[in-house]
């Protein structure tokens, strides 16, 4: 209770810092929704590293299987987030899944065109944490190698992609509300990098998370309306030509004072298993 009262004053506290930063309009397209929420539609073509993940067996035909986001780094490897094939978003182990499957080159789910690529190998990091979300990475090993122009190079520590203030796109087919108003086609929505005091700020513990910046990064907007939602993690956050982040987790989606949290890709370099 006392809880919510205080989340409610930081947030309007936050809605006023904003207003007086923000021109408002900038601003006054953030009710259309969209991926993400506050999107637009994308195209694989333009950004042909973006993949989704399927299993028909598990979330059945309608949307393809879909049920998170990927993004090809290598021609056979694909990063994804650790909860995504945790056995609480499967409702099985990953081992025993049979038809998890990637599908790229195609913006519709429901689409022709562009290829279904059985996954070899599911490797999710085994200190993936599920309480914190710390560590929310894992890599898929494909059965077959997508084009070289197909992957997006990775932001190492030290990357402008991670200033504070960075334009960055992030990508999915997820919930374009809140409201469970999944996307049939891919959609991208703009957020700006922000800066880590925020983050902690806004997740210091508790009922709606921690922020850990040393596994972490989050981006939204101050006035919330730009976000990832569910349905998109796992998914890219591309800042510069480069992945700098996954989507993990939130508090809701795009509420003002409640940024985005992504996997920190420069945190992982280190210690992901290497290209297949
Ligand atoms: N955990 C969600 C998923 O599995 C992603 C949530 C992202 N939330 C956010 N507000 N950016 O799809």
């Amino acid at each position: 209770m006392s809880r919510t009262v205080f989340r409610a004053v930081t947030g309007a506290l936050a809605l006023v810092a904003a207003a007086a930063l923000i021109p408002l309009g900038s601003h006054a397209w953030a009710a259309e929704g969209g991926v993400v929420i506050g999107g637009q539609p994308a195209h694989v073509k333009d950004s042909p590293w973006v993949v989704a993940l399927s299993s028909r067996d598990r979330f059945g035909e309608s949307r393809a299987g879909q049920f998170c986001g990927g993004v090809a780094v290598a021609p056979k490897k694909v990063l994804t987030a650790a909860h995504c094939l945790s056995r609480a978003a499967l409702g099985v182990d990953v081992a025993s899944l049979r038809d998890l499957r990637v599908i790229t080159g195609r913006d519709a789910l429901l689409g022709a065109g562009g290829k279904e690529i059985p996954v070899r190998e599911a490797w999710a990091n085994p200190g993936f944490n599920p309480i914190t979300n710390a560590g929310d990475l894992a890599v898929l090993t494909l059965a077959e190698a997508l084009p070289e122009k197909s992957v997006v190079p990775m932001a190492g520590s030290g990357d402008a992609g991670y200033a504070p203030g960075t334009e960055a796109a992030v990508y999915g087919w997820g919930d374009t509300t809140g409201n469970n108003d999944y996307a049939s086609s891919l959609r991208a929505a703009k957020v700006s990098v922000l800066p880590d005091a925020a983050c902690a700020q806004a997740y210091s513990g508790g009922g709606s998370g921690t922020y850990d910046a040393s596994t972490m990064l989050c981006a939204g907007e101050l006035l919330g309306g730009y976000d990832a939602c569910q349905g998109d993690s796992g998914g890219p956050l591309v800042a510069r030509g480069r992945l700098i982040g996954l989507v993990s987790w939130g508090d809701g989606c795009a509420k003002a004072g409640s940024p985005g949290v992504y996997t920190r890709i420069s945190a992982a370099i280190g210690w992901m298993p290497g290209a297949g």
